[in-house]
Formats: structure tokens, sequence, C-alpha cells
């Protein structure tokens, strides 16, 4: 198949490799002259394992390339995914300017059949406002069809290629055929539903894995005042394939640029229906509280004093693998603690140039390495679960703190990696 994809974010970039990789025809087009001389001299402007190497080979091989023309893009193209940003506006109601610039921009060079889908995270109705935009610039035929997307940051080629489901809302039959075929190399998993369906799904999903974490989360905090252990229950609550063990990881909770987003926009589009989504407005609140935890504990070592402290923070973004910090727990959390007059030595193993841009200098210190971060530091916090932090020798990091505090903010470490250690450790959920 011959596809054009608009917009090179996480989404739309991701797919298109992948599709290349399925060994169709694929372009992909930005407008930002940086992000595109970046694509086009072979480098990758996120951090994503895997994926410089599978753009570089869907380019060699002349299935991919990246365009600033979109026109050029769209002309020839038998599929014309739609995959650019919706940021939320501030009432948390998704912005859709992108997108409706991209419909009116694709709508001049629409050839005839073509499919447009559109994988970005809209509010339902969003296709059909598409189709209503383009049918004001052509009157060419076209097919619409929301493919909503699932994919996870620091795993996205795999969750892309080998998905658990794909979902095609769609009005026509033979469009959803079309995309189904296209699909059906990934999973046998194929949902065909309406176009309405398929967008509110999306939402909904997220919203129910956001309540799972902030479900955990609540469960930890109330093992810790009834001395239980959270992982001891997650495990067990996990067994039961009625609710499954993926997604009840206690910790500070979920950031990232899809959760609080979509959680805020399914209230908002369910708000605009007369709607009070209350569940989702709770999980939102627990979520926001959850990662103060760190800092509450912080402030019960230090009896509520944390000014002249010395703070080592590792982990920066939202999670592992991913140099995201977008909606970060530590974000707000270091803003906590330079304002309560802490001193912060920070470091993360991809994620600290980002970081910096959005937190500022103030009350900083930015670490090459992670015992650069701990030395001479009061108290400990682990903010993001990187594996490299698993494989620190604990026995050699007390000796570099000046007090060996440790405060793992997502469980990482388990009882025997303390064994022999005099760190006064706490966890989110478990015993001290
Ligand atoms: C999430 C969804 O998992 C994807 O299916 C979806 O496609 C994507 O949003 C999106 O809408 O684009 P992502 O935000 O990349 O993906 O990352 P997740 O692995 O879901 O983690 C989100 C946050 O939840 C992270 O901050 C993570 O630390 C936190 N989390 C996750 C927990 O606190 N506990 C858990 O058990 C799992």
């Amino acid at each position: 198949m011959r596809i054009a994809v608009i917009g090179t974010g996480y989404v739309g970039l991701v797919s298109g490799i992948c599709y290349a990789e399925l060994g169709h025809s694929v372009v992909c087009v930005d407008k930002d002259p940086d992000k595109l001389a970046t694509l086009q001299a072979g480098g990758i402007p996120i951090y994503e394992p895997g994926l410089k190497e599978l753009s570089a080979k869907g380019v060699a091989a002349g299935r991919l390339r990246y365009t600033g023309d979109l026109a050029e893009a769209v002309r020839d193209a038998e599929l014309v995914v739609i995959a650019v940003g919706t940021p939320p506006l501030p009432s948390g109601e998704a912005d859709l300017v992108y997108i409706d610039a991209a419909a009116l921009e694709i709508a001049d060079s629409l050839r005839a059949g073509a499919i447009v889908a559109v994988k970005s995270t809209v509010p339902v109705g969003t296709n059909e406002r598409v189709q209503g935009l383009i049918r004001t610039r052509t009157t060419v035929p076209f097919d619409s069809v929301s493919l909503p997307e699932f994919l996870r940051e620091g795993s996205a080629i795999r969750d892309t290629l080998e998905p658990d489901r794909v979902v095609i809302g769609a009005e026509s039959r033979e469009a959803a055929e079309k995309l189904a075929s296209l699909h059906r190399p990934l999973t046998r998993n194929i949902l065909i539903t309406d176009l309405r369906s398929a967008e509110l799904l999306k939402y909904a999903s997220n919203a129910f894995l956001a309540t799972k974490i902030s479900l955990i989360n609540e469960i930890a905090n109330i093992c810790e005042k009834v001395g239980a252990d959270v992982s001891q229950v997650a495990e067990g609550m996990g067994l039961d394939r009625r609710i499954g063990p993926a997604f009840l990881q206690a910790g500070i909770g979920y950031g990232g640029s899809c959760f609080p987003k979509d959680t805020r926009a399914l209230i908002q589009i369910a708000g605009h229906v007369a709607y009070d989504f209350k569940l989702l407005r709770s999980v939102v609140e627990v979520n926001r509280e959850q990662r103060l935890n760190v800092v509450r504990k912080l402030e019960t070592i230090f009896d509520g004093e944390l000014r002249g402290k010395t703070v080592a923070v590792w982990g920066l973004s939202f999670k592992p693998n991913t140099d995201d910090v977008r909606e970060s727990p530590a974000l707000e959390i270091m803003r906590r603690l330079t304002e309560a007059g802490a001193r912060v030595r920070a470091y993360d193993p991809v994620a600290m140039p980002n970081f910096r841009k959005l937190f500022g200098d103030e009350g900083v210190d930015w670490c090459d390495a992670a015992e650069e971060a701990a030395s001479g530091a009061d108290a400990l916090c682990l903010l993001t679960e990187w594996e490299e932090f698993a494989r620190e020798d604990l026995h050699k990091l007390q000796t570099i703190l000046k007090r060996p505090i440790l405060i793992d903010g997502r469980n990482l470490f388990k009882e025997e990696d303390l064994k022999g250690t005099s760190f006064v450790y706490y966890s989110i959920g478990r015993p001290s």
C-alpha cells in the first residue's frame, strides 16, 4: 500500500516506520524544519529503543522517506494517516487545530478512493468533523476511518508490530476490510466498529488503565497504615484473570503525554453531554496527590524542615526507556523540594536535557552519573525505575550518601537488595 503519514510525533513516526517494515511504501510528512532535517539525516527526534535502526532499514530499502511537502506525499497515497498532536487546552479538552489544518490541506491533494485514517487520540465526532472539512474542499470520493493507537513509549515498536488488538472504526465495510488486511499480519484480534465507538474506546482504555494505577496507589497508601505489603496484595489480585497482573505497580502515579491528557479530555467529553464522570475525576485527583507522597516522606524524616538539605533524585522521565518528561511526577516533586529550600542533585540516563528545558536550573545540580548525584546527599529519591538503578551497588551507595536514606518511589528494590546495608528505606505501600 502507498501510505502517507501526517505528523512525525511518537504515533506518526512509529506507525510510519513500522508500516515500511511490513513492506509498504511510506512517506512521513512533517512541517517542523528541524525535525525534518534530523529525520532526513538518519536521526530520530525522540528516544525510542530500536527506532533509529528500523527507520534506517526502511530508508535504505527505498520504502520510507521523510518530506515537508504534504501535497506531494498525499497525491499518490491510498491511505493517509493523520497523526498530528492534540495538545490539551487549558480546560483539558483536546485542541483540534492541527487536525483541522491537516484535514484541509489533505483535501487539496487527495486522490479518489483514498482512505483518510485518524490515528491521533481525538474526541468523539472528530472523524466526522475531518470528513466534513475535507468535503468543503473536494468532491473526490474517499473513506474516513478511525484507527486509534495503543502503543506505549519505550516499547513502541513491539507494541505496534505485535499489538494486543487493532481497532478500526469505519462507516464503509470496504475501507474497514482494506485496513483489516493491512493489519492482519500483526494480530488476529482486529475489531471493526463504528467511528464514534473507536474514538471513545481509546479514551476508555486509557481511563481504565489510569484507574487501575490510582486504585493500587490508594491500596498502597492503606497498606502503609495497616502494615500490609502492596506488592503481595497486587500479586494476589493479579492472579484473578478478571483483574490481571498488569498496571498494578504502585508508585508515585502516572505521568506522560497520554494518561494525564486523555483522562482530563474524557472528563470534558462527558461534561459536554452533561455527564459528570465522578470516578475518573477521583482517579485524576488521587494521581495528583500520589506524587506528593515522596515529599511528605522527606518532610517526616527531616521533621518538616527541608531547607538546607541536599536531596539526590534518580530518574526524571515519566517512565523508563524514554526521554519524555511531559507530566513526569519528578517535575512536581522537584518543584516542591526546591521551593521548600532543598538543593536537588538530579540524574537521568537520557531525559536530563528535556527536563532541564522545562524545569530550569533553580535549586538543581545536574549530574552526569547516578553516584555523582548521590554524593554527599542527605537522602536519595528514586523517581523512575531505570534498569541501571537496579544494578547499583547499595553497599557502596550508602557510603557515598551523607545519610543512608533511600526513598524508592517505584518500589524498585527488594528486601534482599538491602540486606546487610544500613539504609533507612521507604517505598510505596510496603513495610519500611
Ligand atoms: C499509555 C498506554 O499504556 C498506551 O496503551 C497508549 O497507547 C498510550 O498511553 C497513548 O495513549 O498514547 P504510555 O503513556 O507510553 O502509554 O506509558 P505507560 O506504560 O502506559 O505508563 C504510563 C504511566 O503510568 C507511567 O508514568 C508509568 O510509570 C505509570 N504506571 C504504569 C504506573 O505507575 N503503574 C503501573 O502499573 C503502570
